[in-house]
């Protein structure tokens, strides 16, 4: 293959450099295009055609639905990691050892301690805040409680910060979702597992011990790692470019939070839920909602289906049926919702809009499902999606830091009034 690629603008030619990925991925290198033709730029809303960083975390093939983080598939990690062993290899590039490993989980307990000021401006949020919202907030407010911003050129600094976030977070989440049902905040217990601490801070009752059960913690810890990193999708994007103009860790993850939250991206999980739910209270017609999905004067959409990178089944997606499957099994779950969304699936797959336009269930399509098997409310559902989602975030603000990435910072084709002269207000 050629190492360059050519532009032609107005019978003048001009070379870019062609960059290739480890597996082979190439772009062109158009930094000096502005430059060199004076003026001229690429227009790519969505940016569905560009690359805006060179990554070594996350490789993702849609057609092929490979996902692999660090080089290692994203089915033997669900099969064979736990979920810090996963944020350790998204953030720092490699598993841990077995001493690394314990260090880390023992780093990061010691930073699981909140100020209790934070409790107050939880205390302030109404009972009706979408969660989002407030994990949003409180995240950004650990910034004035932290005050001292990150050295990134220093090492330990850096590693500090991480397991600063790494134990507060679950802390705030679960917080967020005890605020929300009334019950007292939970510190959970330091002698437990990442996961299991925070399902004994989310669902401990106040008069009961907690117990845990196996499937629900080996579910967790799956869904977990599935969400744990997708490369430069919208919230981690927007972490990126939010750190560019070096804003701190935590407000950088504010921003993340505030990007996730939206339907078309992490908020897809509780739309899940939801359209289902409304699918059920409308009798259960799945084949009215398929027709509806597919009408093109009708804004609604099958929620849990189609990725903007999966062109195939999302391999994330096939870890989590399986895993759903267990823990409704296990549970005894007899969800009317679940056979809902099984014949929502089966007619979907084989429908030719859904054939032609490649449109397979994504990975939110079941999480909801787990979700509220487990006891979460359907609110929460985004929040369980950020705690996973936070190594993932963690590891690309770090690596645009120390990439020493420029501030993002893109262009635009200006299309308002050209210049024109102001009319005073009794003119007009
Ligand atoms: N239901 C019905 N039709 C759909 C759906 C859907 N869920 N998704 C895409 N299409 C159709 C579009 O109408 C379009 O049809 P057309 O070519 O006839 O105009 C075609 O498929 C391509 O769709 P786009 O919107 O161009 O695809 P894009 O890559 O921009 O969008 C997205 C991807 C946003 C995920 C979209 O598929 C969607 O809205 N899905 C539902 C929401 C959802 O599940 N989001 C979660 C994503 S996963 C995540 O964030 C973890």
């Amino acid at each position: 293959m050629a190492n360059t690629a050519s532009i032609e603008i107005e019978g003048k030619k001009y070379d870019f450099p062609l960059v290739k990925g480890t597996e082979n991925e190439v772009a062109i290198d158009i930094t000096k295009l502005r430059g060199s033709t004076g003026g001229v730029i690429t227009i790519d809303p969505g940016y569905k055609n560009t690359g805006s960083c060179e990554s070594a975390i996350t490789f993702l093939d849609g057609e092929k639905g490979i996902l692999r983080y660090r080089g290692y598939s994203i089915e033997e990690l669900a099969e064979k990691a736990d979920f810090l062993e996963v944020a350790y290899l998204l953030i720092f590039g490699d598993l841990p050892t077995k001493e690394q490993s314990e260090k880390f989980h023992n780093d990061i307990k010691a930073e699981a301690v909140v100020d209790e000021d934070v409790h107050k401006i939880l205390d302030a949020f109404p009972k009706s805040a979408h969660p989002m919202g407030v994990l949003s907030s409180l995240t950004a407010a650990l910034t004035a409680f932290n005050p001292s911003s990150v050295d990134v050129s220093s090492e330990e600094d850096m590693y500090k910060s991480v397991v600063r976030i790494l134990g507060k977070f679950p802390v705030l989440v679960a917080w967020t979702m005890r605020k929300k049902s009334g019950l007292p905040l939970d510190y959970g217990n330091k002698n437990l597992g990442y996961v299991e601490n925070i399902l004994k801070m989310m669902f401990k009752v106040p008069n009961e011990e907690y117990t845990q059960n196996p499937i629900l913690v080996n579910a967790l810890d799956k869904l977990l790692i599935l969400h744990a990193d997708h490369e430069q999708n919208c919230s981690t994007s927007t972490v990126r470019i939010t750190g560019s103009s070096h804003a701190g860790l935590f407000v950088s993850l504010a921003a993340g939070i505030s990007a996730l939250w939206g339907p078309l991206h992490g908020g897809a999980n509780q739309a899940v839920l939801e359209m289902l739910e409304a699918i059920k209270t409308d009798g259960g017609d799945t084949k009215k909602y398929m027709a509806k999905a597919k009408d093109k004067n009708d804004p609604f959409r099958l929620m849990g289906f189609g990725h903007r990178v999966y062109k195939n089944f999302d391999p994330r997606a096939k870890i989590i049926k399986k895993a759903a499957d267990e823990v409704l099994g296990d549970l005894g779950v007899e969800d009317p919702i679940l056979g809902i969304a099984k014949g929502l699936e089966k007619e979907a797959l084989e429908d030719q809009y859904f054939v032609d336009r490649k449109l397979y269930p994504n990975v939110d399509f079941y999480s909801g499902i787990i979700y509220r098997a487990m006891g979460i409310p359907t609110d929460m559902f985004t929040v369980m999606f950020a705690l996973g989602r936070l190594p993932g975030w963690i590891a690309h603000w770090r690596e645009m830091r120390l990439r020493k990435e420029p501030i993002g910072r893109p262009r635009q084709i200006y299309i308002g009034a050209t210049e024109r002269k102001f009319v005073p207000m009794e003119e007009r």
